[in-house]
């Protein structure tokens, strides 16, 4: 018999501080704060229905350009695990069917879990009638083991606060998708799966000498961060992209272990960004767990950017993002209305 279900979608984010490093594995919680943007072009939309007739969760994949494929092995794992974790808040045994579909590349440094972990924590707490505020959405989004995907719950611009506890460690809006602007062109140069996780580099941080480097760096470029945003200040705001992902990227690189996420397209596109903002065409590089280039820029030199991304003989496909909201519910069973609350659209 069903006893809730619930649809949401939620959003990737990019972040311009970067997550990367985990001081506590089981509560994921990360060793810095960091800075975000919701990007409305790449959305995740899945469906939870709870059964007590299932024996088992079922959980169904339809990927970017893929067919169909049940889930099995460590993604069903990680999915069971954050169903365990909404259970456990609801105080409900029942099984779920999930169905996830996103409209975007997996696993190509286009946080494609994040997306897919907000979209089904939203789905399965308001399926099970949990009524939380966004903050305590954020937490349990958060303990997925996938923390960035806390960023992807609350609106426009984002904030990841953390103050060392399991209470204290989530996202908030810091301004909505309206405040600026802004665009994310991604500059796809492998669509293709990524080899290393993130979640193993991760715990591998503190392995490389220049972890603790960075650890001194970043809240600093937090705080710029948040200023650049308030003051819509582009030239500043793709300082401190570039200059944290650099430093996110030189931890991977030297960490044992060590990951070269970059390839010859990364590269190319680097080097032609560098070039264009000597003639006046401003964007600015962030990159993610993946050889896949973010585009920082105006939304007004959006078109002419992604024109020459595309004219780079290494960029296979571009996607022109704007901010955009964070997680929400679009359809919710009876049995799950009282839960629907203010996520509710
Ligand atoms: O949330 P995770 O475990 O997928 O890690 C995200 C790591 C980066 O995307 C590289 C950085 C970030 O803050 O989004």
């Amino acid at each position: 018999m069903a006893v809730g279900q619930a649809t949401a979608v939620a959003p990737a984010n990019i972040a311009f501080v970067k997550y990367w490093g985990v001081q506590d594995a089981a509560l994921t919680l990360p060793y810095n704060e960091s800075i975000s943007m919701n990007l409305d072009r790449c959305l995740t939309t899945t469906s939870v229905q709870f059964d007590s007739g299932l024996e088992t969760d079922e959980v169904v994949l339809k990927l970017h350009g893929q067919n169909e494929l049940v889930a099995a092995g460590r993604p069903l794992e990680r999915v069971v695990a954050q169903l365990d974790r909404v259970r456990s808040l609801a105080n409900v045994q029942s099984r779920a069917r999930v169905r996830s579909t996103n409209n975007f590349p997996s696993d190509a440094g286009i946080a494609s879990s994040a997306a897919a972990f907000a979209a089904l924590t939203t789905a399965a707490a308001t399926a099970l009638g949990l009524q939380l505020s966004d903050q305590e959405l954020s937490v349990l989004t958060r303990r997925s083991g996938s923390g960035s995907a806390c960023r992807s719950i609350p609106s426009g611009f984002v904030h990841w606060r953390n103050d060392g506890t399991d209470q204290g460690s989530y996202a908030g809006s810091v301004a909505p998708p309206t405040h600026w602007a802004l665009a994310d062109v991604v500059a796809v140069v492998d669509p293709g799966v990524k080899s290393v996780t993130s979640a193993d580099n991760h715990r591998l941080v503190a392995t490389s000498p220049y972890f603790a480097v960075r650890l001194q760096e970043v809240a600093g470029r937090v705080d710029q961060a948040l200023t650049a945003i308030r003051d819509r200040d582009l030239g500043q705001l793709g300082i401190i992209c570039e200059g944290d992902a650099v430093s996110m990227h030189v931890v991977a690189m030297t960490a044992q272990p060590p990951t070269f996420y970059w390839n010859a397209g990364t590269m190319a596109v680097i080097h032609a960004l560098r070039r264009w903002r000597n003639e006046g065409l401003f964007g600015y590089f962030t990159i993610d767990a993946g050889p896949n280039v973010h585009v920082i820029c105006d939304q007004r030199a959006a078109a002419e950017m992604d024109n020459r991304l595309r004219s780079l003989p290494e960029v296979q496909f571009t996607i022109v993002n704007g901010p955009g909201p964070g997680a929400r519910v679009i359809e919710a069973g009876a049995s799950a209305m009282r839960a629907e609350g203010s996520r509710q659209e």
